[in-house]
């Protein structure tokens, strides 16, 4: 893997190779793992499902949940993405995060199946709960409400400042490239694998 057999814009990019690992059969390509860190510099990390690419990448969550309290306090992150097919691959992101606009939470919010927005309503992510079946009952007393998108429920957007394209290489001797964002476009550097 050469850097010209790279799209000069890594978002382009990642949007090829997790297109490619859909094509290719790759269960939930959009599969993320994004790291936060709390205040005091304590990490923790979690899946969550990539649902946008522009200027950065989008995810829809709970802005009650941990990693919100996380990026209320340091909004910055980190995030990886990898498939097995059609080559193994794994990219690695990570920049600023904000949340998205109330109009873009909505809009998702409406393509989610009204099963799907009980379940958010009535989970206050990250909180603990006496029982799952006091989950249910929740769920169940929303009855057959279709619910608008609560103000806590939303996306946030990081926007990165650095990515990385690795692939997998014989014998271990991987290929990696690295984009910096820099005042007049992308840097790109290969790292020893
Ligand atoms: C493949 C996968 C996708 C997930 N997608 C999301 C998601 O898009 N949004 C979300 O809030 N949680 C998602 N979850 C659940 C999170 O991993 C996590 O349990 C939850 O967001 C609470 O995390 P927190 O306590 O660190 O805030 C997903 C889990 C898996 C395994």
């Amino acid at each position: 893997m050469e850097p010209e057999d790279l799209d000069r814009d890594p978002m382009l990019q990642l949007g090829e190779w997790l297109e490619a690992a859909r094509a290719a059969g790759e269960p939930m390509p959009e599969a993320m793992c994004v790291a936060t860190s709390s205040r005091d510099g304590e990490p923790s990390a979690r899946y969550v499902l990539l649902r946008g690419r522009d200027q950065g990448v989008v995810f829809f969550t709970d802005y009650g949940s941990a990693k919100a309290k996380d990026l209320e306090d340091n909004p910055r992150a980190a995030a990886v993405l990898r498939w097995q097919l059609p080559v193994h691959r794994q990219v690695r992101l990570s920049g600023t995060v904000a949340k998205t606009t109330a109009e873009e939470s909505d809009r998702y919010w409406s393509t989610r199946p009204a099963a799907s927005r009980r379940s958010a309503v009535a989970s206050y992510q990250s909180t603990v709960i006496e029982s799952r079946h006091d989950l249910e009952a929740a769920v169940a007393a929303l009855d057959d409400i279709v619910p608008a998108r609560p103000e806590r429920w939303g996306g946030y957007r990081i926007l990165p400042s650095t990515f990385e394209f690795w692939e997998e290489g014989a014998d271990r001797l991987h290929d990696r490239l690295r984009y910096r964002r820099e005042p007049d476009g992308w840097r790109v550097d290969r790292l020893s694998p």
